[in-house]
Order: structure tokens, then sequence, then C-alpha cells
């Protein structure tokens, strides 16, 4: 290919894979791991597709060194994991775990040995059971509680990983946790939806706060999931639902988080669900904790209306009477559509209302119904399109003067997709689940090529 056939990233560019702590681990009654809500939650019948649990999932805790090998072989140079609270902490506060310890830190030895940076994410939705027993992340004291693990597991982890994350996607633990009830711990209670975001965001900046004090010359930021939000029609009020939408979705944590400052409007929207006194004296400061990086999680867009023929979503508390339509642009499995261009007006939007501060896609995929081929290999061409055109997408924010300095797909393995179970698959690499068989799959093998060459094909069609 001449150089006019690729879209070339800078010298320096991240490119990885993104995993979590429950969906992949497995053995969590090992090395004296306590209870999640996640366990409990896929425990409890109903919850989850098929009875489908995290027990076993990748059996990543003993395959480790395996999983670390095949990164090496795709050759990403970079990997975002999270660490499991109640694996580090099983009692939600006190000592870290020694066997816990261990694990993470023979983890981050062996991807630093393979010439892999480790970038950890702190808490990806796996709260210790005993912290929602005492009220969970609608209770204000859990944000002191995560801060306390955050500033041990830092302690301990900080002569080796010099990136952190605070939280995934804190929407998605508050409105899907304790509004629509979809996600653990499974609560239907807008209003303490809302006081979870609150305090998951406290929890994030006091942990910012106290981590940089300890290193100042380290790099600390959240993961946000964004949405581009457009109206169906210019009617005033469809343009209000999107409002609202927006203002949920990503407003909600975009401002205090960059510039310390809930939204008035937002906050009027959620007053009526949540009460008044919510946000203390000082909150608001600590949220606005200055930040190194952002990261982005994208998936799709939503266009919405004020009324119509479409699906409404009790997750969107303050805009549950507003509906999401369809558009008729192609879906992955899970139903998502498929826009590129929306990642690329997420990111310039970050830029642009919020500032130059540098972005990470710290996750985007699409789960396809992939099968082993009687050859033995997983031809998913659809994955390697939508990668290609995301890529393609993020390559035109970069060249919009977007800050962005890395990339990580969701996901390495096909693994426990939360409430789908393991009836979606996500990952570069197939995971039969009977044997815990690895295969690669084409779109991983493409991938190492985009890693290999920092660069990713301009047009399609992609092989
Ligand atoms: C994100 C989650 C991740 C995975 C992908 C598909 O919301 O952070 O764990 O489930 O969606």
């Amino acid at each position: 290919m001449t150089r006019d056939d690729v879209l070339a990233f800078p010298d320096g560019f991240l490119w990885g894979t993104a995993t979590a702590s429950y969906q992949i681990e497995g053995a969590v009654r090992e090395g004296g791991r306590g209870e999640s809500i996640w366990d409990r939650f896929s425990h409890t019948p109903g919850r989850v597709r098929n009875g489908d649990t995290g027990d076993v999932a990748c059996d990543h805790y003993h395959r480790w060194r395996d999983d670390v090998a095949l990164m090496g072989e795709l050759g990403v140079n970079a990997y975002r994991f999270s660490l499991a609270w109640p694996r580090l902490m099983p009692d939600g506060s006190g000592a870290l775990s020694v066997a816990g310890l261990d694990f993470y830190s023979r983890l981050i030895d062996e991807l630093l040995a393979t010439g892999i940076v480790p970038w950890v994410t702190l808490y990806h939705w796996d709260l210790p059971q005993v912290l929602e027993d005492a009220g969970g992340w609608p209770a204000r004291d859990t944000a002191a509680r995560f801060a306390e693990y955050a500033v041990a597991v830092h302690e301990a982890l900080a002569d080796r990983v010099e990136r952190w994350t605070t939280l995934n996607e804190p929407w998605c633990s508050a409105f899907l946790g304790y509004a629509s009830g979809h996600h653990a711990p499974g609560r239907t209670e807008p209003a303490a939806a809302v006081r979870a975001a609150h305090h998951l965001l406290l929890g994030h900046g006091l942990a910012v706060a106290a981590m940089r004090g300890h290193r100042p010359d380290q790099h600390f930021g959240i993961t946000l999931n964004l949405y581009p939000v457009d109206p169906a029609s210019a009617d005033p009020a469809d343009v209000d639902a999107a409002r609202r939408v927006d203002g949920v979705c990503n407003r909600l944590f975009l401002d205090p988080v960059l510039r310390g400052r809930y939204p008035a409007d937002v906050l009027g929207d959620l007053e009526p669900i949540a009460g008044s006194g919510l946000v203390g004296a000082g909150d608001e400061e600590v949220i606005g904790a200055p930040l190194d990086f952002l990261g982005v999680n994208y998936y799709s867009r939503h266009v919405v209306a004020a009324s119509g023929d479409g699906a409404r979503d009790p997750a969107w508390v303050g805009a549950d009477d507003v509906v999401k339509l369809r558009t008729g642009r192609p879906v992955t499995a899970m139903g998502w559509e498929i826009d590129a261009p929306g990642l690329h007006e997420a990111l310039l939007r970050v830029t642009q209302d919020y500032g130059g501060l540098p972005l990470y896609v710290t996750e985007n995929g699409a789960a396809y119904a992939d099968d082993v081929s009687p050859g033995g290999a997983v031809h998913d061409p659809a994955r390697t399109a939508y990668l290609a055109d995301h890529f393609r997408a993020a390559h035109r924010a970069l060249a919009d003067g977007v800050d962005l300095r890395g990339y990580f797909v969701w996901t390495l393995l096909d693994n426990f997709e939360w409430a789908w179970g393991y009836d979606r698959r996500f990952g570069l690499v197939h995971v039969d689940f009977a044997t815990q068989e690895r295969t690669v799959k084409d779109s991983g093998d493409w991938f190492g090529g985009v890693c290999a060459t920092n660069a990713v094909a301009a047009a399609a069609p992609v092989p």
C-alpha cells in the first residue's frame, strides 16, 4: 500500500484491548475473594440470559499468562483491564488481600515483560456485595470507601502502573444498576439512581485527588460512555427530549468532571425525582479534580422524540417518557445501530465544549454471532468493517484537532456480557466456553496489522 492508501496515526499512539474483571476472571471463590453485586445478581433467577454467571467466565484468573501471550501475538501495545474490588478487599474495606494483590501484580509484571502498557480501571461495576448491603452507591459513604480502596491499590501498584482510570461508565452503574435494574444490583428506584450517580462521581474526585497526592507524575482519568443525541425533528418537544437525554446520559457526567459544576438544566430535571440537598457544599469542587485524560467509550447514537413509536428507557431518569427511534441503520448483534460518524462527533464535542484534554477511546467494538468454521478459523468480516470504519472516524477527529492518544478495542476475549450472559460475542478472540479454547478471529489478525503499522486503510473495502 502507498502512504496515500492509509491513514497513519501519530507516533506513540496506543492500540490496545480492553476487558473487565467480572467478565473474564471467573474463580469467584478463590484467593479469598468476597462476593460482588454481580455474583449475587447473576445467581438470582431471571436476571441474566440463560441463567449464566461469571463463576468461570474466561477462566482468566488461571489463564492470564496465556492471555497476555495472546496479546503479545496480536501486537497490542496497551491493555486496559479492571481490578475486582471484592478480590482485593473482600470485606469492602480494610487491608488489601495478599492473594488478590499477587494476582494483579503478576499480571502487571507479565504485561510489562511483554512490552504492553498496563492501564488499570479501578471500578468496572463489581461492587463488593457487603457495601451494597450497607446502602450501595446511593449511600454517600460508598464514595469514601471507594477512595480508600483506590488509595490502597494505588500505593501497592503505582511502582509499575502509571495510568489509572477511576470508574468505567458511571452512567451504567447508576442508571442500569439502580433505575432500570438491568444491571446489578437490579434496583428500580430512580431517586436512588440519581444519588448513586453523584456518589460515584464524588468517589472519583476523592480518589483522583488522593492518588495524585501520592504520585503527581502519573496519569489519572475517568471513562464515560458518550452518545450523540439527536432530536427526531425540529419540533420543540423533540428538541427538549434530546436535551433531557443528552443531559442525563452525557452532561450529568461531563460537566461536573470537566467543569466542576453540574448542568443547571439537568439538576432541574432531576430534582423533582431525587429531591434537593444531595450535592453538598464543596462536592462539585471535589468531582472537578483536574484530570490528565478522558476515556470515551463509544457504541452508538440516540435519536429521540417526545412521543411516538419507539422504546422508552427507564434508565433515562428525568426523560423516561422520551422514546428512542430506530433510524434503519444496520445493527450489531446487540441491536445497536452502527454509526461510525457518531464517534467523530462525540470526540469533537468533548474537545470543543470541554477543552483540549487528551482523549482515549477506551472501548469500541461490536458483537456478532461468530462460529468457528470447520477449518478452525473464525471469519468475522462485519467486525473488521465495523472497527475499520470507527478507526477512520477517529482519524478524522485527529485531523480536526482532537488530541486523541489511543484506542482500545472492546474486547480481547468473548466473555460474560453482563445481562446477556455468554450470548453476545464481542471478542477479537473467540472463546469456546466448554473447553476455554481461544481462537484468534480474522478481525484479531487484522487488528494486529493495524497495531504493527499504526495505520488503517483509507477506504473500504477492508479484508
Ligand atoms: C460497555 C461496558 C463493557 C461491555 C461493552 C459492550 O458498556 O463497559 O463492559 O459490556 O459495553
